[in-house]
């Protein structure tokens, strides 16, 4: 159910118009210097209600933007909005979904439609892992993966790319990681395929959007602290990891929002620790690579909720 947090949205003239060469300009906004109060951009971000979503919400309001906040728990995005709303006075409206259902980023879009707002900056952010080797999972839990972290997003960055593409301005985050330009490694099998998909597709889009006003980038941090590896159930396992490995939400979001704003390229990789090893792991044969990375796995462990039903697989299957 939509939930409008502030009756007074700012709106900004929705004309159609030429995109200028002035308006293709990079701006040079950074963090630090927020927007004025008129003619303030809004942004929509998925998976606000914790960890990096959160942080990019935080940041884009301290930045001054207007925002749409979404993920499934709404009573986390009430109390970021009101946290958000009270420090820095802009508008923020809630608009809970599950991404995960085919027909949330229609919905959504409509709902922000009705609502007549337009979107500048989009952050599709929410995400997950499915532990466990692929053949252990059941193939509906794939299957939410897949919508919620690869159709989803792709959806939404057609829904309002046209929008953005009209009005000469758009900044579009597509949430990756470092994962998505490694090869392969067993469990949580379709994590790092969905995130490569991600950067080859934010690079595409980037391309295209090129003389539209419409910068695209696929952010792609290594270990962050948030609530991915309780949620993934190997918090423990994690935890043994050195502290260089790790990065903060606010660092990762800060340096994604300056060079999306810059326009500094479709790829961003935070943390000097994955930037050489994304750079040594390419120089290597791709199988040497494939084989060293494969030595560990760290998402051996299903959830309990994602064990496939073998029983009743076989038994179909012999049907
Ligand atoms: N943490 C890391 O080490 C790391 C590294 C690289 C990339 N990433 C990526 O960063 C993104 C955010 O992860 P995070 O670390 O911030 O994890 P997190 O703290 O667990 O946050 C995940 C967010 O995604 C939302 N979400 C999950 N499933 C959803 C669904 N079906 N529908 C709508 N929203 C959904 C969650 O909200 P609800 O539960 O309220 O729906 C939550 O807001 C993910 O795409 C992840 O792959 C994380």
């Amino acid at each position: 159910m939509a939930e409008k947090k502030t009756a007074k949205a700012h709106t900004k003239t929705p004309a159609k118009k030429t995109v200028t060469k002035k308006a293709r300009q990079t701006s040079k906004t950074k963090v630090g210097k927020p927007q004025k109060r008129l003619n303030r951009r809004r942004a929509l971000i998925t998976g606000a209600s914790a960890g990096i979503g959160h942080d990019y919400a935080t940041l884009l309001a301290e930045q001054g933007f207007d925002l749409i906040i979404t993920a499934r728990r709404k009573d986390r995005l009430q109390s970021l909005a009101d946290r958000l709303e009270t420090s820095y006075g802009v508008n923020i409206h809630i608009f809970p979904e599950d991404l995960s259902d085919p027909r949330a980023p229609t919905r959504l879009v409509e709902k922000i439609t009705k609502e007549g707002l337009n979107i500048d900056f989009l952050v599709n952010n929410a995400g997950y892992t499915v532990p466990g080797n692929f053949d252990m999972a059941k193939w509906q839990s794939h299957a939410d993966m897949l919508q919620t972290m690869l159709t989803a997003p792709t959806e939404l960055c057609h829904l309002i790319g046209v929008g953005m593409a009209e009005r000469g301005y758009g900044r579009i985050i597509n949430m990756a990681s470092v994962a998505g330009l490694l090869p392969g490694s067993p469990g949580g099998t379709l994590y790092g395929p969905i995130k490569s998909y991600l950067i080859k597709f934010s690079q595409a889009l980037s391309a295209e959007y090129h003389e539209k006003g419409i910068h695209v980038q696929a952010l792609c941090p290594g270990f962050v602290l948030s609530e991915f590896h309780d949620i993934a159930g190997n918090r423990e396992q994690m935890n043994r990891l050195p502290k260089f490995m790790w990065l903060t939400g606010p660092d990762v979001c800060r340096k994604s929002y300056e060079s999306v704003m810059e326009n500094k390229g479709p790829v961003i990789v935070n943390g000097l620790f994955y930037k050489i090893l994304g750079t040594v792991v390419n120089i290597l044969p791709s199988n040497l690579a494939t084989k060293l990375l494969s030595l560990h796995n760290r998402n051996a462990t299903p959830l309990s909720r994602d064990i496939r039903d073998t029983a009743s697989q076989s038994a179909a299957t012999r049907k």
